[in-house]
């Protein structure tokens, strides 16, 4: 057997066996840990998610359990630029990886009353904090009503916005 034969099969032998070590270091990785959760646990709720992605969460003042968080919501605000519906995250967040939430929540630009301008400025830290809590609490509920151009009449509840002209 020639000396780069011999390599290449001590190579091949070398990453048979590591790549079991491999897969488990990134699956570590990615685990969320329990400071990550409690982390995406205090970001949703002071910076008000859950106000307007869980439904009651205002009026039952954050009494909700962790398991209805971030449904999305049926109660519509309506302006200028129609009627908007928080969507459901639990279901948004299972069709992306961290890696596009990271890309989708840097480019992120949405209707009000979303304030996606704070969205943009997170650390990394914080948006991976949020994603992994979300993903962690799993798919729940029915997806929000689907948004309304300004010309069409909103089914109550809905808030509306009365702007300053
Ligand atoms: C004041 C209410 C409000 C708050 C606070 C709020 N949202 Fe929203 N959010 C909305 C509404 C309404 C929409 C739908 C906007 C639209 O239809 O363009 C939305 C849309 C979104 C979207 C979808 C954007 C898209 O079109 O892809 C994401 C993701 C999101 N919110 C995440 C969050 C996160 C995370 C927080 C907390 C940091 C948050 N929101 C806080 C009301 C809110």
């Amino acid at each position: 057997m020639s000396t780069s034969r011999t390599i290449s099969h001590l190579m091949l032998v070398a990453a048979a066996f590591a790549a079991p070590w491999i897969a488990h270091a990134a699956d570590k990785a990615k685990a969320p840990d329990a400071k990550q959760l409690d982390r995406g646990r205090y970001l949703v709720r002071i910076a008000g998610c859950n106000d307007c992605h869980t439904p009651g969460y205002e009026e039952a003042a954050g009494n909700i359990p962790e398991s209805q968080w971030l449904t999305g919501d049926r109660l519509g605000t309506r302006g200028p630029w129609g009627t908007t519906y928080p969507p459901n995250l639990r279901m948004y967040m299972q069709k992306l990886t961290e890696a596009q939430w990271l890309a989708t929540a840097r480019g992120l630009k949405a209707r009000p009353p979303m304030p996606w301008f704070n969205i943009r400025i997170m650390s990394d830290t914080d948006l991976r904090a949020i994603y992994a809590l979300i993903r962690h609490l799993g798919p729940a509920g029915e997806p929000a009503p689907a948004y309304l151009a300004p010309d069409k009449e909103p089914p109550p509840p809905y808030i509306q916005l009365v702007l300053p002209k």
